[in-house]
């Protein structure tokens, strides 16, 4: 069974009360599906480990098939991301109502009792993370006219969700696994909104990072600054490990090139950005473009938020609209040498021997498990947030 809030709108209904628990004012509330936990349990096989798909920072995700023939995604929330109804309610109805050609469209949730389940519209071609800069198993060929148009949709669909959404949403989590291809290779950012789904009463360590280790700007990581700026920083390396077709770091490479933003920063220095592209394309791209736009990524990760572009000035640069030429970039921010420092000793303390012990275990180089990737940042940067105080 699939419903619409505005069929309960009647007072006391038994539907109403047993979907969502609460009697509530749901005359606001339009177009957004209600699904049943059965409908959902039904369209995944009783969600079995067969139609798994992903697992992240806020549950698992199963593939699933509904009645009507539709594919859809079906994220399971985690006991840690129960909210209340209501609020949960109020941000599924803000996220299902903003729609945009490269944001991942929300078709509806479940509330059931203790479950809160999204169904989102299923992408063919998978995220970034598996196909492109993860392990590498996948059959798809990124030319560069792809890439490119990967870059520039994903920047549309930022700065749309930084500065034409009302209120604004900053993403907090923009990664390549966040970022879906439909049929066409055509980018689509996934999860947006989902921030504000984790209530404020949860614990330090959850609440702390909801970001992903290699993707953090400076300032969020150690003091937990959210604005655009921070996303505009993971933007940079987003588009930075498009164009070079490889992870943000990589510890099986030799040690000058593990990470992927002091190794642009370093052939940028030297004059040979275009060292950086792909050697996958084999020469095949344009090289004044991918140059652009390895110098956007540098201006997109500079350590001062202030210096940062906007992402509607990001757009215009990655179109070649707006001259970069003038622009002057500073060295990239990079959290790992914050914790390198530490690791190598220059500071002591109990809380560096956590510190130490977690980047040492935590594999965060080429893994395609989000699952680790998630786990190691929320540690890591919780015990680098604590050693900061
Ligand atoms: N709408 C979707 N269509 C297809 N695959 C999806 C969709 N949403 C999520 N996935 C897959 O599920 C995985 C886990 O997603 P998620 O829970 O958002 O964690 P993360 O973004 O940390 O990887 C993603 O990496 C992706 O492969
Ligand atoms: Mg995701």
């Amino acid at each position: 069974m699939t419903c619409c809030f505005h069929l309960f709108r009647k007072k006391g209904s038994s539907s109403d009360t047993r979907l969502t628990g609460v009697d509530l004012d749901v005359s606001e509330i339009q177009n957004v599906n209600i699904y049943t936990y059965k409908e959902l349990r039904n369209a995944t096989a009783g969600f079995s480990p067969a139609n798994k798909i992903g697992q992240g920072g806020f549950g698992e995700v199963y593939k699933g098939k509904l009645r009507n023939g539709s594919q859809v995604a079906i994220k399971v929330l985690s006991a840690e991301s129960r909210q209340g109804v209501r609020e949960f309610l109020t941000e599924i109805k803000v996220i299902s109502s903003i729609e945009h050609e490269n944001l991942v469209k929300l078709h509806g949730c479940c509330v059931e009792g203790k479950h809160r389940i999204l169904v989102y519209g299923y992408l063919e071609n998978n995220s970034l993370a598996q196909t492109l800069i993860g392990s590498g198993h996948s059959s798809i060929q990124f030319s560069w006219s792809t890439r490119r148009n990967i870059c520039v949709g994903v920047a549309r669909g930022l700065a749309f969700l930084h500065e034409e959404v009302r209120p604004q949403i900053i993403h907090r989590d923009i990664k390549a696994s966040n970022v879906l291809l439909d049929k066409d290779l055509q980018p689509k950012i996934s999860d947006f909104g989902l921030a504000k789904l984790i209530p404020p009463n949860l614990t330090h360590i959850s609440t702390r990072v909801a970001g992903t280790a290699g993707y953090l700007a400076p300032e969020y990581a150690i003091r937990n600054q959210v604005t655009r700026k921070s996303d505009v920083y993971s933007f940079g390396v987003l588009l930075l490990e498009i164009v070079s077709g490889r992870p943000n770091t990589n510890r099986r490479l030799p040690d000058e090139e593990q990470y992927l933003l002091t190794r642009a920063w370093d052939l940028y220095e030297g004059g040979e950005t275009e060292k950086l592209v792909d050697a996958f394309l084999d020469g095949d791209f344009n090289i004044e473009e991918a140059i652009r736009f390895c110098k956007i990524g540098l201006l997109c990760t500079q350590d001062s938020p202030h210096l940062r572009p906007s992402m509607s000035t990001v757009l215009e640069m990655l179109l070649g609209e707006k001259d970069l030429n003038e622009e002057n970039v500073t060295k990239p921010g990079m959290i790992f040498e914050f914790v390198e420092a530490k690791s190598a000793g220059k500071q002591k303390g109990k809380s560096e021997e956590k510190g130490n012990f977690l980047l040492a275990e935590g594999k965060q180089d080429e893994s395609s498990s989000s699952e680790t990737m998630s786990s190691f940042a929320t540690m890591t940067f919780t015990a680098i947030y604590d050693r900061s105080n």
